[in-house]
């Protein structure tokens, strides 16, 4: 009778794991806790808390290798009513950790576009993930890796990650609202780009400026970045993985190395 299971009513982290370092784990626990305040689930731990957790999660696994930390949080076991009483719930805790398949995607992948199904608060990482899932599989049946998502004409992130576009040596990710999630992977790229000092946008992206991109990213702590090649069957500028792309990869790369070294001291 947990209300995750019923209602899908929870949200939910995920955070990059290589080997022991935790991967931008305070910006991972901070929009834990940003979830659960929106939807009004107490945190069942303050920051230190979820941290141990972690490590003790991580000591029992081998983490030789690049892994995921889920956590879930659920607003409780009850009676199936859409309405909750807090004071007589305990919130649900379920963390797992596994291997991410490796996956290379340096070859680039496909990418379809289509209408963005979701809710109005896809700022809140929430349990809830059917219309997420019915897109993934659309864009599995189209051959492709995921489906970029427009709403009113301007795209707002993948079913599963962020959207980054390159158009003339400009790099241009649509800015924060409640149409997406701030993903943390998003985050880190706008912050290696601005270091980099490689011109980097936080700006809307009508679906023409998608269409006409030289270059298409997708961004997860799973992924980390994929160029997308083909979008809806055509090219995405020659079709092969870009310039820019692969000076981020290899920024991203250093940054893990560094956070890996950080994390020995
Ligand atoms: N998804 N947007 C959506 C809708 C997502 O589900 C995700 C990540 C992201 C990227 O966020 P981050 O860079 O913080 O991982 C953006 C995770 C990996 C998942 O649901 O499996």
């Amino acid at each position: 009778m947990d209300r995750g299971f019923l209602f899908g009513d929870g949200v939910y982290e995920m955070l990059p794991v290589y080997g022991k370092t935790v991967l931008r784990e305070d910006e991972h626990l901070a929009r834990l806790a940003g979830s659960l305040n929106a939807v009004d689930i107490p945190n069942p731990h303050d920051e230190s808390g979820w941290k141990s957790l972690i490590r003790d999660l991580l000591d029992r696994n081998d983490v030789s290798d690049h892994r995921s930390v889920y956590i879930e949080v659920t607003r409780g076991v009850g009676d199936r009513d859409h309405l909750y009483d807090s004071a007589l719930l305990t919130p649900t805790v379920f963390m797992l950790c596994r291997p991410v398949k490796a996956r290379d995607y340096s070859g680039g992948v496909g990418a379809i576009t289509h209408a963005d199904i979701r809710w109005d608060y896809c700022h809140i990482k929430a349990l809830s993930l059917l219309p997420a899932v019915l897109l993934k599989q659309r864009a599995s049946r189209a051959g492709c890796h995921e489906a970029i998502l427009l709403r009113s004409g301007e795209v707002t992130e993948g079913a599963s990650s962020n959207v980054f576009v390159v158009r003339d040596g400009v790099i241009t990710t649509p800015p924060k609202s409640n149409d997406l999630l701030p993903g943390n992977t998003r985050d880190l790229i706008v912050e290696l780009a601005h270091r980099a000092g490689m011109p980097c946008r936080e700006e809307a992206l009508p679906e023409q400026v998608l269409r006409d991109a030289d270059e298409i990213w997708i961004t997860s702590s799973t992924m980390e970045i994929a160029p997308v090649v083909k979008l809806d069957g055509r090219n995405v500028g020659t079709g092969e993985t870009g310039p820019l792309w692969k000076r981020m990869k290899t920024l991203y790369e250093e940054f893990k190395q560094n956070s890996a070294v950080g994390n020995l001291n």
